[in-house]
């Protein structure tokens, strides 16, 4: 069904209207974070409101002084001038290896804490490495909903990939599920996102341990995204060297590496920063075939002098401090980084009771039986609507967010919510503004 909002909706009709023409997204359902991100800019500017801003995930927080003050010291100090060493400056590498150890408790080698220029950078060469490392293996497994430009990234890589919705296939029907696809002999690498962006699902011990033992059946690198590392708050995993740790398919297989963010935990995002980790066992291992792109056959040597190299010789030399000094405060104990984002869950608990409280559902409920945990992002939907038809809809309410179809989701009713620019004080607006479209269109 095609609604129409009529002349009486919170921002103007008609401007909210031409702007999406002069757009030229044809399809809003199908349109990209950035895309949409322009489109909210243009309306805002030309009608003078305040969007609830759901589409993007910005850190809304400030960055942590530790971080800021040790860039600047550095950056006195002469870094600027100085080429970083590509695979990463000793101090990040020490703090990486020792963070991995008090927030994972996995024990791992400083050569494979490996800086990357955001987590984005790091799945890049993680794919450039991962999926030629053996001919017959040149497909990337995408355990979806996932990160949009993850798939762009292999788009302009040139590479295949394969994805399926978890949604059906939680707990043990998750073996079944893998197997269809990594049976097939062609699957280099597994990529999720755990805390998961978009639906903030989190894999449970369970599942994580499905994942391991089917990468290891069939020699498949699992590439874990840990951009919300610590971020599930139903569990502490604030305490560097203590129970509960951070889960991970690291304690199941060796067949693993990491992509570690600063950009959300630590409020890091505008520093572009974050660290591949890569087992002891997968950094050291050989495989031949990757010597028709790379000098040497050694899977981390060819991550570091193979393609970081090529990507961007190295990662901003202040921005290396800045971190390491972040995850040292975080590994004495003197500074409680998951403490500082819980924010984010406080968000997203009041602002999915809004919704629910006004027609709303949520799409991805459960981990397994158990309710989701209150995070960066929800995900939702109103009855009767599809996501592109709600996405549209809510814009003449003054609320943006993003279609789930763009995340690899088979729920093409929802959207994805992020809590992150939303304080306290847009709550009233949401509110009235939810409360209004309700009004509007709620049946019978
Ligand atoms: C799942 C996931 N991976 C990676 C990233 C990118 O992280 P970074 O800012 O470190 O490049 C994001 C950012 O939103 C994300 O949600």
């Amino acid at each position: 069904m095609i609604y129409n909002a009529m002349e009486n909706t919170p921002i103007d009709f008609k401007t909210v209207n031409k702007k999406i023409t002069d757009s030229g997204l044809e399809d809003l359902g199908s349109a990209s974070i950035r895309e949409l991100v322009k489109l909210v800019n243009e309306i805002e500017k030309s009608t003078g409101e305040k969007y609830i801003r759901m589409e993007m995930g910005v850190p809304g927080l400030m960055p942590p002084e530790i971080g800021v003050n040790a860039e600047i010291e550095a950056l006195r100090k002469g870094v600027g001038a100085i080429y970083p060493m590509i695979e990463g400056i000793p101090e990040l590498k020490f703090e990486m290896a020792r963070f991995v150890k008090n927030f994972l408790n996995i024990d791992v080698n400083e050569d494979g804490c490996i800086p990357s220029v955001g987590s984005m950078q790091g799945a890049f060469a993680a794919y450039l490495v991962a999926a030629r490392r053996d001919a017959n293996k040149d497909t990337v497994l995408f355990i979806d909903p996932g990160f949009p430009v993850q798939k762009q990234q292999l788009k302009v890589l040139g590479y295949k990939y394969k994805t399926f919705d978890v949604y059906d296939y939680r707990g043990e029907a998750l073996r079944e599920k893998l197997e269809s696809y990594v049976s097939k002999g062609n699957i280099s690498s597994i990529i999720y996102s755990n805390p998961n962006n978009p639906s903030w699902i989190c894999f449970t011990e369970k599942e994580l341990k499905i994942i391991a033992e089917t990468a290891d059946k069939y020699d498949v690198i699992v590439i874990e995204d840990l951009a919300y590392f610590a971020m599930d708050f139903r569990k502490d995993y604030s305490k560097p060297g203590l129970a509960p740790y951070q889960p991970t398919v690291a304690n199941y297989t060796n067949n693993w590496m990491m992509l570690v963010s600063s950009s959300k935990v630590f409020s890091y995002a505008g520093q572009r920063i974050g660290s591949m980790v890569i087992s002891d066992s997968l950094y050291n291992k050989k495989f031949p075939d990757l010597k028709r792109f790379f000098k040497t056959d050694g899977f981390g040597y060819s991550i570091i002098y193979g393609a970081l190299y090529s990507l961007s010789s190295g990662v901003c030399h202040s921005a290396q401090f800045g971190f390491a000094a972040m995850l040292k405060a975080a590994n004495d104990g003197e500074y409680d980084f998951v403490e500082n984002v819980k924010e984010y869950g406080r968000r997203a608990r009041t602002m999915k009771k809004l919704f629910t409280d006004n027609g709303f559902k949520i799409v991805y409920d459960k981990d397994e039986g158990n309710p989701i945990a209150d995070g960066f992002y929800f995900t939702f939907s109103y009855p009767g609507m599809t996501g592109g038809e709600l996405l549209k809809e809510l814009l003449y309410y003054g609320i943006s967010a993003i279609t789930l179809s763009i995340t690899g989701s088979e729920r093409t009713e929802g959207l994805r919510a992020c809590v992150s620019q939303t304080g306290a004080d847009r709550y009233a607006d949401l509110e009235s503004r939810l409360k209004c479209f309700n009004k509007k269109f709620k049946q019978g």
